[in-house]
This record gives C-alpha cells, sequence and structure tokens, in this order.
C-alpha cells in the first residue's frame, strides 16, 4: 500500500510541476480525488486489509487524500493569482499614441497677472516677498504708522485673533519685515492675501489680494513711482499708459496719492470699463512717511522711499473685464474658464 501512496504522490508532484494552467488544477483533482480517481479507487482496497490492519491503511489514505487536496489547492491559488496579476498589469498598459482629450487645469485669472506682474518687476530688478497672512498688530498698524487708538485704524475693518494677533489687513503689514530684512537701496514687491471684515458687495469682498512695492534709495521722488508703475503697466497692456495722480490719505505715505490710469481699453474715449470718464483708478501710493522708515531701521535723512499698494483683484478684473469681485472667490468653473488673459 506505502508503495501506491508514494507512485501516486510522484505522479501528482510531476503532474503539479508541469500545469501552468489553474483549470488544469481541478482538472488533476478529478483524476486523484473524483469519483473514480486514483485515490478513491485505492479507499476500495480497505475491505481486501486484514482486519487489524484497517484502522491504519484508512488514516493513511485519508492523510494522502489531505495531502494531495492541500498540494493541488496551494498550486491552483498561486496560478490564480498570477493570471490576476497579468491581466492587472496589461490592463494598466498605457498606449502612448492614443491622442489625450484629458480636461487640464488652468492657473486662476488672478494668479496669472500676479506671475505676469511679478515677472516686469523682477525684470526691473525688484525682488519677491512673501508674507504671512496673520500678522502682529504692530507689523499690520503701528510699524506703518496707524499708532493705538489713531483713528486711522477705523479705516480698515479688522479680524481679530484671540491672541491679539490680525488677518493681516492689507499688504503694508509686511513692509517693516522687509525694511529690516534688506538694506537700502530696496526694490521689492510683495503678493498676499488680505482680509477685512466687509459687507460683501460686487465692489467689496471679505477676501482680496494685494501687491505690495516699496523702492528705498536715496533721492527717490513721486518720478520713480510713476516711471516703475508705468512700466509695469505698458507690459501688462502692451501699449504706452498715461497715468495721473490724485491726492489721497494714508498714514504711511506722506504725500499720498491715488494712481488713475488712461482707460487701456477706450484709450480715454469712454467706454463701459471706465463708466465713461476715460481713467480708471488704479492704485493708492505715496512717499513712505519717515516714521516707516525708522520703525524699519533706515534713516529718512539719508534714504526716501516710495511704496504702491495694488489690488490684485481689481487688476484682474480691469484686465479680464469682470465686473463683479465676488466672481474671483466663487470657484465657479463656468465663469473661470472664459478668461484666457491674451493682454
Ligand atoms: N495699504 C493700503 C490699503 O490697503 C494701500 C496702500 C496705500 C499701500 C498707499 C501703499 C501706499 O503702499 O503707499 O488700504
Amino acid at each position: 500500500m506505502q508503495d501506491k501512496i508514494d507512485s501516486i504522490l510522484k505522479y501528482a508532484l510531476e503532474k503539479l510541476d508541469a500545469i501552468s494552467l489553474a483549470d488544469d488544477c481541478q482538472k488533476l483533482r478529478v483524476e486523484l480525488l473524483g469519483k473514480s480517481g486514483k485515490v478513491t479507487e485505492l479507499f476500495r482496497y480497505i475491505k481486501e486489509v486484514d482486519a487489524d490492519q484497517k484502522q491504519k491503511v484508512g488514516q493513511m489514505l485519508n492523510s494522502l487524500k489531505t495531502k494531495l487536496d492541500e498540494m493541488i489547492n496551494a498550486k491552483e491559488t498561486f496560478l490564480r493569482q498570477e493570471e490576476l496579476n497579468k491581466q492587472i498589469l496589461s490592463a494598466k498598459k498605457i498606449d502612448i499614441t492614443l491622442p489625450t482629450n484629458a480636461k487640464t487645469g488652468s492657473l486662476h485669472p488672478r494668479t496669472i497677472i500676479q506671475k505676469q506682474i511679478e515677472d516686469v518687476f523682477v525684470s526691473m530688478g525688484f525682488v519677491v516677498e512673501d508674507g504671512s497672512e496673520i500678522e502682529t498688530e504692530y507689523n499690520n498698524f503701528t510699524a506703518v504708522n496707524v499708532p493705538e487708538n489713531h483713528p486711522a485704524r477705523d479705516m480698515q475693518d479688522t479680524f481679530w485673533l484671540d491672541n491679539g494677533q490680525v488677518l493681516k489687513t492689507h499688504t503694508s503689514a509686511s513692509q517693516n519685515r522687509i525694511l529690516k530684512k534688506y538694506n537700502p537701496p530696496i526694490r521689492a514687491i510683495f503678493p498676499g492675501r488680505c482680509f477685512r471684515n466687509e459687507n460683501i458687495d460686487a465692489s467689496h469682498e471679505n477676501t482680496f489680494f494685494q501687491l505690495e512695492g516699496v523702492i528705498v534709495d536715496k533721492d527717490v521722488s513721486v518720478g520713480n513711482l510713476i516711471y516703475f508703475m508705468k512700466e509695469m503697466l505698458s507690459k501688462i497692456f502692451k501699449k504706452e499708459i498715461e497715468v495721473r495722480l490724485r491726492p489721497g490719505f494714508f498714514p504711511f505715505t506722506e504725500p499720498s496719492f491715488e494712481m488713475d490710469i488712461r482707460c487701456p481699453f477706450c484709450d480715454g474715449k469712454g467706454c463701459s470699463i471706465c463708466k465713461n470718464s476715460g481713467w480708471i483708478e488704479l492704485c493708492p501710493c505715496g512717499i513712505i512717511h519717515p516714521q516707516v522708515l525708522r520703525n524699519g531701521g533706515i534713516d529718512p535723512e539719508k534714504y526716501s522711499g516710495c511704496a504702491f499698494g495694488l489690488g490684485l483683484d481689481r487688476m484682474t478684473m480691469i484686465s479680464a473685464g469682470i465686473d463683479d469681485i465676488r466672481e474671483l472667490n466663487s470657484g465657479n468653473l463656468k465663469l473661470l474658464k472664459q478668461f484666457k488673459l491674451d493682454l
């Protein structure tokens, strides 16, 4: 009996070795363990075996049956897994010759304009700086000449945090850090997201973007400010842009101005974008107040500076002809996709 068992085991091992398809395992199972299988046949011999050997032979055959079953199962599982892996791999094959119709995303129009403006200023020797969105009260107000209890603080409806810090109400909040970081001559721009507790309407947002610039050197004048702004505008709008200054008020500049540009869409003749006035209000600016320079560790007797606070949302709206600031934060793809900033 042992010989028969051994030869069946040998046969099974050879067969399993040669099998390369999972389905063939099932065929082997039938051949060995099925109704008229080789092992099933052996069980029939039991009745011919001596009574005292019956139990032992029965056990031997049972353990042969279990062993074969396990061997076949193991091979079948292995082959099935292998077949599955092959299927997955072939499904993952990428046909690089297939044309793509993938919908790729695009930059937000405000990001596009920001990058374009940054490029122009960088080409004129400016560094691009970053600022945090949570600021100290000192940086946001005191350092830019808006002391505690000064009514000028009311100009900006501030989100105060429990720890006494603020959500940056304007990019001017980074001025002090930048003045301290660099020695004059300084040419820096710093774009950033700002927050104010505004009632939202078509021209007011509680979350908006500015791009601030400072120039500090010996004998800086309003002429320098106009020069840099005109250079930037002519590159962005791809034509010479006329600007004008009107008096304004900001605690951190003295004198302060509002800069307007001759409407680039109608060249000043009057259109819906400039509301028929021929001019578009662009940004506040001015000569940096001596106290602001002093707070930044710069001697106002030696150096002077100018600054501007360009509204990035405003600039985007002018460039793309968007008339409601709320659209910019809406995430409305239908709307945003319409604006290819081809300036
Ligand atoms: N920080 C001002 C605001 O958000 C804008 C501003 C005005 C910035 C004059 C300047 C400036 O740099 O010179 O209201």
